[in-house]
């Protein structure tokens, strides 16, 4: 298994391009379900989930033709085998992202129940709520969702709390469905109004993507369309704060600040200086931070996606901070590898306690998830002597290059078998 070596205590310094964001790309992978006509999709990133997303959806019968680097064409045309695995789904949750697509166009789906998760239970109840109200019959049997429906139909949902990816499934499966279909409580992440985008240019209509109110009028076919994924924000918010943390100064490119205000802002708190270009960030640390408190929200409220890396940046921070965690029920297992680097956190319930420290000591950690393992990378970069990060195919899940990224701007990182 791979592992990533850091030598800390670099301030990072220079230019990098951010890649496309993995959580708007999985969604609209699985959209090209939608359709007999070639879905063409660009500045797609190269990512551990995006290679399961196509494996998946290519053992359904859809063909996927690579145009470089960063883009592909997308045919599900010759789409026959509505069924997500077991042993795909269990590797990532956002498989059940087909479960929309698959029910609207074919008129069933076999997906797999996904597991636990190391972040939360994460259960999928708002999606098979949803799509039972747009009149699919759907039960659990030996680990699978079953479900059937000659046509779905048009209906006001109203999902128990703010879901991102079953905002993404209903929007999905809606667009084929007969008549209205109201989206009551719907996530505003910038991920749904990318896919609502790609949906429209699939001839989709769709209204209200953005706002906690969508509504979708059904049609009968979608067609073929070229989509730009937007920009990672998760990715450049992590950059910025590991900029931040080594007390750095960076250009980010290929990226904005459109989306970023709650990380911007709370980064500001810290002493940081951030400029905003139409297509770039520019950011200078001070010498030291300031300690931030925080609150994770759904969008546009602080992400959960960065409470991680923030967590990172207050263990070196001048003071306290308060962080509380609202979406998942286990998102602190950063906090103990955290503290082995020496930090200063204790954890109560569903708030951490930070109080900085002048420096961390580089040691041996495990990265445990996706942001957690980036908070661990940052941590990382500003200790003293070495950090050596274990299990980092979590990192590869969501960061595209990230060592060679780091390198760029001089930071001392190497990926080690
Ligand atoms: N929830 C339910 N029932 C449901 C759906 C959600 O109880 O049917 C709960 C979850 O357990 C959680 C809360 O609702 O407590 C919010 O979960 P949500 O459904 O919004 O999360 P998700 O759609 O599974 C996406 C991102 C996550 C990100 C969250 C929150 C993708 C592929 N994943 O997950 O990204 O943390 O939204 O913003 O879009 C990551 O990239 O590292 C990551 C975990």
């Amino acid at each position: 298994m791979d592992k990533l070596l850091i030598q800390g205590g670099v301030p990072l310094s220079g230019d990098v391009a951010m890649s496309g964001a993995k959580n708007a790309a999985l969604p609209i992978l699985c959209a090209c379900l939608l359709t007999n006509e070639p879905l063409r999709l660009k500045n797609l990133t190269q990512l551990n989930d995006i290679a399961t997303m196509l494996r998946l959806i290519g053992q359904m019968g859809v063909t996927v033709t690579m145009e470089g680097n960063d883009s592909l064409i997308l045919d599900a045309g010759g789409l026959n085998k509505p069924l997500a695995p077991y042993d795909m789904v269990k590797t990532m949750r956002a498989s059940i992202l087909v479960l929309g697509p698959l029910l609207a166009r074919c008129g069933e789906a076999r997906v797999s129940l996904p597991g636990g998760c190391a972040i939360g239970a994460r259960p999928v109840d708002q999606h098979i709520k949803g799509l039972q109200a747009m009149g699919a019959d759907i039960h659990v049997e030996q680990g699978y969702i079953q479900a059937r429906a000659t046509r779905l139909k048009g209906a006001r949902i109203f999902t128990d709390m703010v879901t991102v990816t079953g905002t993404e499934n209903l929007m999905m499966a809606a667009t084929l469905a007969e008549g209205e279909t109201i989206i009551e409580n719907a996530a505003r992440e910038p991920e749904v109004v990318d896919l609502a985008n790609c949906l429209i240019a699939m001839g989709a209509r769709i209204s209200g993507a953005g706002g906690d109110r969508i509504v979708i009028q059904g049609v009968e076919r979608l067609h073929g369309a070229t989509h730009s994924i937007m920009p990672d924000r998760i990715e450049t918010g992590t950059y910025l704060c590991a900029a931040a943390a080594t007390g750095g100064e960076v250009r980010l490119t290929h990226t904005a600040c459109d989306y970023l205000d709650a990380v911007i802002d709370k980064l500001r708190e810290a002493g940081c200086e951030i400029t905003c270009g139409p297509h770039e960030i520019w950011l200078k640390a001070p010498a030291r931070l300031k300690a931030v408190s925080l609150r994770t929200e759904p969008y546009p409220a602080f992400p959960t996606d960065m409470q991680a890396q923030f967590m990172a940046i207050n263990c070196v921070a001048e003071g306290t901070a308060i962080i509380r965690e609202t979406i998942f029920e286990n998102r602190f297992m950063h906090a103990v590898e955290l503290i082995r680097l020496g930090a200063n956190i204790r954890i109560d319930g569903s708030n951490a306690v930070v109080t900085g420290v002048p420096h961390l000591d580089g040691a041996t950690v495990m990265a445990t998830d996706l942001r957690a393992s980036a908070s661990l990378v940052i941590a990382g970069l500003v200790a003293q002597g070495e950090t050596l990060i274990e299990r980092i195919y979590h990192l590869d899940r969501g960061y595209e290059r990230i060592e060679e990224k780091l390198s760029r701007l001089g930071a001392s990182v190497r990926r080690v078998k």
